[in-house]
């Protein structure tokens, strides 16, 4: 299949009440994990480059791989999608074949917000073929019962208005809409259980019904990976300082934190939640498969120096491939895990 706008996407999830997955990608291990589980899955995806990806990467090189992804598997539904994108940069990827672009003007006024949306709107629709846009209303933030210094006024301010949405949609011609219901980006979300507005998405359905939202910031943060991080970023250290300075401070490279709670992916999903981003538990897999490797590496020396440095000196494993391999293999199993969780795995038939 073609690359493909998120219009019939949307369509299905909002009508099967299940989520696509929309997923960073930066580089070949990601994009392959992503893509390789989606085919295991039989799952539409949305693939994200942010304005950094776009740095770090080269477009051309990001569209290269993504054109032979497709090619391998294609009777998986893709869309390319700009992740947070400004004006320039969202005009641009519209020009250079995303099939889908968010202006993430969250930051401006009501007004101008409308206005820049709008603009991108009518370049994008008139654009052949069609190119969706997401739009953004509200601030993304934490609601934490507990937060020291954010009072509940505060936090209600920076969640999206419902009373504002259905003018927004209607002024803008946005596709969908990121709503701002108490996730944040990044893996420090929350220190216990989060209370997301789940009755702002209904009151917003009903107010927009039929209408596609996006929940960003949903990651889950998973306990298993932060404890890698800490167990091989720390505790295999070989540098003694670092070493002695964790066991006296009580120090982790990552403190406790948590995420949106899978339950909660689920729940928004089968609501009016069409798309759910995903970045930061990609990136912890990724790095946690990397460290355990490392990780290894160092504990098998550190096995042959106390039993005696019998036999050949273990070696440390710097073929990327050795490490970038696994990493890879874990992004693929995260990426189907949530595949499952947004209840979107066997969904490709849909577009046949
Ligand atoms: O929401 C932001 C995404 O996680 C992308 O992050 O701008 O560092 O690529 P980035
Ligand atoms: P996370 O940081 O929770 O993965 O959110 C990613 C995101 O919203 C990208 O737009
Ligand atoms: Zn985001």
């Amino acid at each position: 299949m073609a690359l493909v706008n998120t219009k019939k996407m949307f369509d299905e999830a909002m009508r099967g009440g299940f989520a696509i997955g929309a997923f960073n990608v930066n580089n070949m291990e990601l994009l392959q994990g992503i893509l390789w589980a989606c085919k295991e899955k039989q799952a539409p995806v949305i693939l994200q480059i942010s304005k950094g990806a776009r740095k770090y990467a080269n477009m051309r090189y990001l569209r290269a791989l993504i054109d032979a992804g497709c090619a391998e598997m294609p009777e998986i539904p893709v869309a390319i999608h700009l992740d947070h994108g400004d004006y320039d940069t969202s005009m641009r990827c519209i020009d250079e074949g995303f099939t889908s672009v968010m202006y993430d003007g969250s930051h401006e006024p009501f007004e101008k917000n409308i206005e820049i949306t709008r603009k991108i709107s009518d370049y994008a629709h008139a654009h052949k073929p069609y190119v969706s846009v997401e739009a953004e209303l509200g601030k993304l933030g934490g609601i934490e019962e507990d937060v020291v210094g954010v009072s509940h006024d505060d936090v209600e301010k920076f969640l999206t208005d419902p009373k504002q949405v259905k003018e927004f949609v209607t002024r803008t011609g946005c596709d969908s809409l990121a709503v701002a219901i108490g996730t944040s980006h990044g893996a420090y979300k929350f220190k216990h259980a989060p209370k997301l507005a789940f009755d702002r998405i209904a009151e917003i359905a009903k107010l927009v019904p039929g209408f596609p939202l996006v929940m960003h910031g949903s990651s889950s943060v998973p306990p298993e990976f932060i404890e890698y991080i800490n167990t091989y970023a720390v505790l295999e250290s070989h540098n003694k300082k670092m070493l002695e300075t964790a066991a006296r401070e009580g120090w982790a490279q990552m403190p406790n934190t948590m995420g949106v709670p899978e339950e909660a992916i689920t729940r928004a999903s089968k609501m009016a939640v069409c798309k759910v981003n995903i970045d930061t538990d990609l990136r912890l897999a990724m790095t946690a498969s990397i460290l355990k490797v490392w990780g290894s590496c160092n504990a098998e020396l550190m096995k042959w120096i106390e039993g005696g440095r019998k036999g050949s000196q273990p070696k440390f494993n710097f073929d990327p491939r050795e490490y970038l391999g696994p990493a890879r293999e874990a992004i693929k199993v995260m990426v189907a895990r949530k595949l499952d969780v947004l209840g979107v795995s066997g969904k490709a038939s849909l577009f046949k």
